[in-house]
């Protein structure tokens, strides 16, 4: 998007502040270029500058996923994990790039690509050449052997694929993923603190690294500044994680109190997926997934939300992902419902989407609100969603780097 020097500005009837997580009537946003120049709440359109009205709706800033995948979509078991490559997948990401941003994401964090085709997609819309949010990508998953990564998805262990794999034993293999995945462009870590729904280890959460081998995964990414995001079901793991001093919990199913209270004491963020059980229990039988994947979804679905509702009692820091891939993406707005159900204020699960997101991702200086300086990523829902939080999934207009991406 080459950035122009032509002012416009964009108006409706209500704005959300993310700061606040009020809202404020009579939204005016000035864009200049790619930037965010000026918010106010009068109506006044200053002189000279085009206007783009979009009445009897809501800005927000750009939401933003913490966790999804963008380079893959479950569907047809046999079809999509025995015989796609990452080519295949590479091929067809950019369709689910559209897909996401249309829903009004304009920043996503991938959790865990084939080889490197999330780096990939990140830096073709970086250049422009394709349409997509802003990624912060994983490259490959680590994980033990065994574990909930190994074999791509962790589907099978008697899948061996050529090539790049995140399976890592022991410190100094461990050490030396992380580097390999900084090297090739990783802006953050993923690893598997403990085992997997979709993955064919029997249990659903017990731990898959050590303490010490958790310990390393942290130490060796924070001294390359790339934050870590812990895919961790049961309590154990979850404790081991927060400990090693993890940025965020990813699913978060089995909280209890003390883990609860641990993630409180280090500040780190839970970004549960709760709208996942309900596609999961609909459509995996259908998609052929393995009978012992559907179980192991039953054993944390309920249990999961339960966990998400204490969490936000006790005012755990959330920030909103949903593992799309898992479920369409593009669908990713349908989880805010699900958040308010479980205990959060719409107000509270539209903060998780925006500026705690910003502020897990370490980019609360460029995206996740409305303010001068940061990036005119903006979308429009139709009338309030702080009324009726389904409107999340009506988002009307799309606006990234202060180009229209999406208008109707
Ligand atoms: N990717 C996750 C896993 O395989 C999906 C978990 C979905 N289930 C849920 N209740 N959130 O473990």
């Amino acid at each position: 998007a080459a950035a122009q020097s032509e002012r416009v500005a964009l108006t409706a009837d209500r704005l959300f502040d993310a700061d606040s997580g009020q809202l404020r009537s009579n939204a005016v946003v000035v864009i200049e270029g790619e930037r965010i120049v000026e918010v106010r709440s009068d109506g006044k359109v200053p002189d000279g500058v085009r206007r783009i009205d979009l009445g009897d709706a809501t800005l927000l800033p750009g939401l933003i996923d913490c966790h999804v995948h963008i380079d893959w979509q479950s569907g047809d078991f046999n079809e999509q994990i025995l015989r796609r490559s990452a080519i295949d997948q590479a091929v067809i990401a950019h369709v689910y790039a559209r897909r996401t941003l249309d829903a009004g994401f304009t920043t996503v964090r991938n959790v865990g690509s084939s080889e490197f085709v999330d780096v990939a997609l990140r830096n073709a819309i970086n250049r422009g050449e394709v349409a997509g949010p802003r990624i912060l990508a994983s490259g490959m998953a680590l994980g033990a052997t065994g574990s909930h990564m190994d074999s791509g998805m962790g589907m099978s262990p008697y899948l061996r694929f050529d090539g790049f794999s995140g399976i890592a034993d022991g410190v100094d293999a461990i050490r030396a993923k992380v580097r390999f995945n900084v090297k090739y462009g990783a802006d953050v870590i993923k690893y598997a603190a403990s085992a997997g729904v979709l993955s064919e280890e029997e249990s659903v959460g017990d731990p898959q690294y050590s303490q010490e081998e958790m310990n390393t995964v942290v130490d060796e990414s924070h001294r390359w500044h790339r934050k870590v995001a812990a895919h961790a079901h049961g309590t154990e793991a979850i404790k081991m994680a927060v400990k090693a001093g993890v940025d965020s919990i990813e699913h978060g199913s089995m909280l209890d109190d003390e883990a609860i209270a641990l993630m409180k004491k280090h500040g780190t963020y839970l970004v549960a997926d709760v709208y996942n059980d309900d596609y999961i229990l609909a459509e995996f039988a259908r998609l052929k997934f393995p009978q012992s994947m559907i179980e192991k979804e039953r054993k944390v679905g309920r249990v999961q939300r339960e966990s998400f509702q204490r969490a936000v009692k006790a005012g755990v820091k959330i920030a909103f992902g949903t593992d799309a891939g898992v479920y369409p993406h593009g669908d990713n707005g349908k989880q805010f419902a699900k958040m308010t159900e479980w205990g959060q204020t719409a107000a509270q699960a539209l903060q998780a989407a925006t500026i705690n997101a910003a502020d897990l991702l370490g980019r609360k200086d460029q995206v996740g609100s409305l303010k001068p300086g940061l990036y005119a990523d903006v979308i429009a829902v139709p009338g309030n969603p702080l009324d009726d939080i389904n409107l999340m999934q009506k988002v009307s207009f799309v606006m990234k780097g202060g180009k229209v991406e999406k208008a109707r």
